[in-house]
């Protein structure tokens, strides 16, 4: 408890303090719900070398990444796993981490990477040799596939909200387009956020970029990231890229790049160099979709963080743009827009769509003053907590769907049919 007050003391320097955007709602006739208090979550007395936090990743073709805490440095890196309850055929050793932050030391955070596995199959898992059983589900190899999509979850009433409305739904793999924990500096709450998701996290691969709430840089003393990429690790080496701030995965038919907000992505950088890499190696006749996410929204008719991705957007829109990405998912402003198909400024037939959706449950609350009038090529707008469905049906056809949480139910607010630019002849 103690040590708990002095890290606040200290991280008090470092915190960087913002406050909640309030509308006067006025004219419409809806009042709009307030941020909800970050959890408290029971702490429960567990054996050290029980596995906690356990979240899973795709990791290259046919293999998943496994990760999870324990308290006792000596319990080893391995996970058994088969595709019955209690029968562990297979095996596999991997690596493990440690990281130290102010005052706050993390636990053994392990990674194993189990594979080849079957597509569309439940397996079950045991880590460190020991403790509960987990089991998985792996994504189809074919279509029809379905994404659960949410930027800027945090760790509050509304994101326990958001939470059981994704475990209502069925889907294969969830998108995260940034800013998981809001710990901002205080790693105790990277734990609690992992033992919030677990549930999810550990049946389903949970695929996240980096937002600014992941950076916890301190000016002389620490580099950004330190956390996010010793929890989080993402398959950055299995898709040839060198920072696990950006990397490409494939499944079922989609090619979905990760992007990076927080890093170097100028003409000269290295992350420009490795997107024009993975572009250059997508076959859209594997992978008809092709899919970007990324923190900072491009295309955002919302007074928050306005013009943030103004510079990204003028280095890469036209190399996204001729590679023929359909989507573009982002997150950062605490609401939901949905934009026509746009390229330079306005409407292209040959444009990405570019989806915001930040409005996972985060304690900032909502972001909602929006521009008016409404620029023409922003379709659907509002400042609500929520998450979004992708299911892609076939080569040609997806539907997506943005599901709010109107007090604590989940409603369908907006859905579209989309053509992939594959099939309307927008592919070169
Ligand atoms: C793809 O799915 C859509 C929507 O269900 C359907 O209309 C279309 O015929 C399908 N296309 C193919 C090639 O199966
Ligand atoms: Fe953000």
């Amino acid at each position: 408890m103690g040590r708990g007050v002095t890290e606040a003391a200290i991280l008090f320097f470092f915190h960087c303090i913002s406050s909640p955007v309030t509308g006067d709602g006025s004219g419409e006739g809806y009042v709009r719900p307030l941020p909800r208090q970050t959890l408290s979550l029971p702490w429960r007395p567990k054996r050290s070398s029980d596995p906690q936090q356990v979240h899973i990743s795709l990791a290259g073709a046919e293999h998943m990444r496994i990760t999870w805490i324990t308290g006792d440095a000596s319990s080893p890196s391995i996970v058994e796993y088969g595709t019955l309850p209690g029968m562990y055929t297979s095996s596999s050793r991997g690596e493990c981490a440690s990281y130290k932050y102010l005052l706050y030391s993390s636990g053994k955070i392990n990674h194993v990477v189990i594979g080849p596995l079957q597509s569309n199959t439940v397996y079950f898992y045991r880590c460190g040799g020991q403790g509960p059983e987990f089991q998985l589900k792996t994504p189809p190899s074919q279509f029809p596939i379905a994404f659960a999509v949410v930027g800027d979850l945090g760790q509050t009433g509304w994101t326990k909200s958001t939470l059981e409305h994704i475990n209502q739904c069925k889907y294969d793999v969830h998108l995260l387009p940034g800013d998981l924990s809001y710990a901002d500096y205080q790693q105790h709450l990277w734990d609690s956020f992992g033992a919030l998701v677990q549930p999810l996290a550990s049946t389903r691969p949970w695929m996240v970029t980096e937002g600014n709430h992941e950076k916890e840089s301190i000016l002389f003393f620490k580099s950004g990231f330190q956390a996010y990429n010793a929890r989080w690790k993402m398959p950055y080496e299995e898709s040839g890229s060198t920072s696990n701030l950006y990397y490409s995965f494939e499944v079922a038919g989609v090619h979905i790049i990760m992007l990076g907000s927080y890093t170097d992505y100028d003409v000269n950088s290295d992350q420009y160099a490795w997107l024009k890499d993975d572009l250059t190696g997508v076959d859209r006749e594997r992978t008809p979709w092709l899919i970007v996410l990324s923190h900072v929204p491009w295309y955002n008719s919302n007074s928050a963080h306005q013009g943030e991705g103004k510079s990204m957007m003028a280095a890469m829109e036209s190399l996204l743009y001729a590679a023929g990405v359909d989507i573009f998912i982002a997150g950062h402003v605490h609401a939901y827009e949905r934009t026509t198909r746009v390229h330079n400024g306005g409407f292209d037939p040959c444009g990405l769509m570019h989806i915001t959706i930040g409005d996972g449950g985060n304690r900032e609350g909502l972001a909602q003053r929006f521009y008016n009038p409404k620029p023409e090529w922003s379709v659907f707008r509002e400042a609500s907590f929520g998450h979004g469905e992708l299911k892609i049906v076939n080569s040609t056809h997806a539907f997506w769907s943005w599901h709010k949480n109107d007090d604590d139910e989940s409603v369908k607010s907006d859905e579209v049919w989309i053509n992939s630019l594959a099939s309307i002849g927008c592919v070169r």
